[in-house]
């Protein structure tokens, strides 16, 4: 017997910057399983192309021209989705991204760009549609953040990765806000090739980067095949993305990995340490072995639970 098919008949979902890349993959998914969702991109034409294929494929959607990044286009969003269908069940903050910069060129005017399209815009366009998603009982937010911001070693991305930090931070403490009112709030950190040629090192060569041409081959792709690795790469996120869209999936405030057709959480875990009211600097020395010692973590609670070890150690 196979498992009944998830669906989404009847929910309204609101996905940011889903004219391209995974964006456009989450609503293409969310749309062919019933849901009326909300197309935004800031490119016009790019959205209303969403919308088509979501029609195609038997869904209802709108097209939502706004730019998430602003004030008035995070609260016109919302409003054009409860215009249009009369509320909002799910919200994907997916719209983001930056360009690399080495950290000691990294200007102002970037570092601030980068938070208003990857902090201001999930945070705003959530807060507007706060009171619809807490109307609906069972509303659902996904934020998108990014490997970047707990793995160090990613180039040039320093400004990026600290905006995707916030987005996980963000997601914890809404969670918690949401609670009583039903709303989740999860987080992915996808990995998907969606601009496979936009790669300065290898020239988008795929098979020349060791992650893109792992990838590939975990997903059974020619790295020749760039439309085919950029559509498949990002349907394997959406099946994520969409679940955590759904009613029926209890986690909040948690954060999943989504990458080539895997999945798992990711937690924040802390080591065993050492305790002393009497700390000192030479106590702190001879433990640090102990303090760093991975061997036994304690997963931190998404949302305190009240136990004051999680502070106290
Ligand atoms: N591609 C990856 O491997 C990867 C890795 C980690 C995180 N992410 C994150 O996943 C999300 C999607 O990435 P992608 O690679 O599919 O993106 P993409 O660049 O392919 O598509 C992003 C879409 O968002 C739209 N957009 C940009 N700014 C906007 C704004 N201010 N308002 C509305 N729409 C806007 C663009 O027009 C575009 O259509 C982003 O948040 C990105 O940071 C991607």
């Amino acid at each position: 017997m196979t498992a009944a098919e998830v669906r989404f008949d009847g929910r309204v979902v609101i996905v940011t910057g889903a004219g391209a890349g995974m964006g456009r993959s989450h609503a293409t998914l969310l749309g062919a399983r019933g849901a009326k969702v909300v197309v935004n991109d800031v490119r016009e034409d790019a959205a209303v192309r969403v919308v088509g294929e979501v029609t195609a494929a038997g869904g209802e959607a709108v097209a939502a021209v706004h730019d998430v990044a602003t004030d008035d286009g995070a609260r016109a969003l919302v409003h054009q989705a409860v215009q249009a269908f009369g509320g909002v069940d799910a919200l994907v903050n997916n719209a983001g991204g930056a360009e690399k910069c080495p950290f000691t060129e990294t200007s102002w005017d970037l570092f601030e760009r980068t938070q208003k399209l990857n902090v201001q815009g999930p945070f705003f366009v959530t807060r507007y549609a706060w009171p619809h998603l807490a109307a609906s009982g069972s509303g659902r937010v996904v934020m998108v953040a990014s490997k970047s911001a707990v793995i160090g070693g990613v180039q040039d991305f320093a400004h990026y990765a600290t905006a995707k930090g916030a987005v996980l931070a963000m997601t914890r403490q809404l969670a918690s806000s949401g609670a009583a009112d039903g709303i989740h709030v999860n987080a992915v950190l996808p990995t998907a090739l969606t601009r496979v040629a936009n790669d300065g090192a290898t020239g988008g060569n795929v098979a020349l980067n060791p992650l893109k041409r792992g990838m590939a081959e975990r997903l059974g792709i020619d790295p020749a095949d760039a439309p085919r690795l950029a559509a498949v790469s990002a349907a394997v996120v959406s099946a994520v993305v969409a679940w955590l869209c759904h009613p029926g999936c209890t986690a909040s405030g948690e954060f999943f990995n989504a990458v080539a057709g895997h999945t798992s959480q990711v937690v924040f875990a802390t080591t065993t340490g050492i305790t002393d009211p009497a700390l000192s600097i030479e106590s702190v020395r001879d433990g640090f072995t102990r303090i760093a010692d991975t061997s036994h973590l304690a997963a931190l609670p998404a949302i305190w639970d009240g136990d004051i070890a999680h502070f106290l150690g």
